[in-house]
Formats: structure tokens, C-alpha cells, sequence
């Protein structure tokens, strides 16, 4: 059973479906164009996101909306959200039973969202929504179609600030991702 946004945002409120919620500050649901073509999933808020209440808002975030502005792409028109909506802590990976305890928020999201277009943004969003036999270094740039969405997998934007040579690859991604033709 899918839920209105209005039920399922008030749903969320008090989530305690996983051990995240002991920790978090604030539950990070998702930010943008509710009715956007394309969506972004990451990995999980970091501690700016836990403060604020909104994803890809600290370093990660900046650099990702720079990379939004070389290609266009208007982060208000677009639907972001994570693979786990409370802040991992340490920045560590969402465990298996955090990112299940959570997927029926994501999966009620992108049901409501309707997106063409999925970006996902690393490899915990790569595996807990295509398939743990993905790896994000093989998918990266490739068109993935299932259930009539196309994904494009990508770096996570925490990774481009390890390594400044996979900024090309994000995006030219992102580039492979605005020319889709009916946008
Ligand atoms: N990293 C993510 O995966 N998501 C955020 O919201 C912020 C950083």
C-alpha cells in the first residue's frame, strides 16, 4: 500500500524502524520537484544533513550542485533522496538492515515522484537498488533500464572530493543524463 506524500511525510515523523533513530538529530526525507523527471538517490545523510534536515547539503552537496550548474541541471527541478533517511553515525555505510528498514520510504518516493530518470549516486544507492552483483566502478556512466525507469549510476560526490580525477566521469554522467531527448 503506497502512501500520499502528506501521509507518508507524516509517517516518517517519529520512524523508529531501525537503531538509526537513537542517534539522529533530524530525519532527512528527501528535498526538490516532487513531480521531477529525474531523481537522485544517495547514500545517507552526513552530520550537516542531520543538522539541517536536508540531503547533499554539506561538502558533498556543494560539489554536487556545482556539477548540477556545468550541466544544467536546476537542483530545484530535480527530487533528491538517500538510501536511508537518518544519519549513519561516523558517516559510516548503512548496515543491510538499516537500508531494508528503510526502502519502503524510497520506494514510496519514487512511486510518487514517477521519475524517467534515476541517478545513483555511489555504490550503497548502486547495490540496494539495482543489485548487490553491481559494482560501481564496472556500472558507472552505464544505462541500467528496469521497470521502465532508466538509472544512471555514478560517483558519490564524497568520492570526487578523495579524488579529483573521477570529477570528469560525474559529469560526463551528468551530461549523459541531460541529453536524454523528452525531458
Ligand atoms: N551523502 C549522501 O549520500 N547523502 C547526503 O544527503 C549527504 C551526503
Amino acid at each position: 500500500m503506497y502512501q500520499t506524500w502528506e501521509k507518508l511525510e507524516k509517517s516518517i515523523q517519529n520512524c523508529q524502524k531501525c537503531k538509526l533513530c537513537k542517534t539522529r538529530q533530524n530525519i532527512v526525507f528527501g528535498v526538490g520537484n516532487k513531480n521531477a523527471k529525474i531523481m537522485f538517490i544517495g547514500e545517507g545523510p552526513g552530520a550537516d544533513e542531520d543538522r539541517i534536515g536536508e540531503p547533499f547539503v554539506g561538502r558533498a552537496g556543494k560539489l554536487m550542485n556545482m556539477g548540477f550548474e556545468l550541466v544544467g541541471i536546476k537542483r530545484e527541478e530535480v527530487y533528491i533522496a538517500n538510501i536511508v533517511k537518518c544519519r549513519p553515525p561516523g558517516n559510516r555505510n548503512p548496515e543491510e538492515d538499516e537500508a531494508y528498514a528503510c526502502m519502503d520510504y524510497l520506494r514510496n518516493q519514487v512511486i510518487l515522484v514517477k521519475p524517467k530518470i534515476i541517478v545513483l549516486l555511489g555504490s550503497v544507492a548502486l547495490k540496494n537498488i539495482l543489485g548487490k552483483e553491481y559494482g560501481i566502478t564496472a556500472s558507472r556512466g552505464k544505462w541500467v533500464e528496469k521497470k521502465g525507469i532508466n538509472y544512471m549510476p555514478t560517483w558519490h560526490p564524497a568520492a570526487l572530493l578523495r579524488d579529483e580525477t573521477k570529477k570528469v566521469d560525474f559529469i560526463k554522467d551528468l551530461l549523459q543524463v541531460t541529453k536524454v531527448q523528452g525531458l
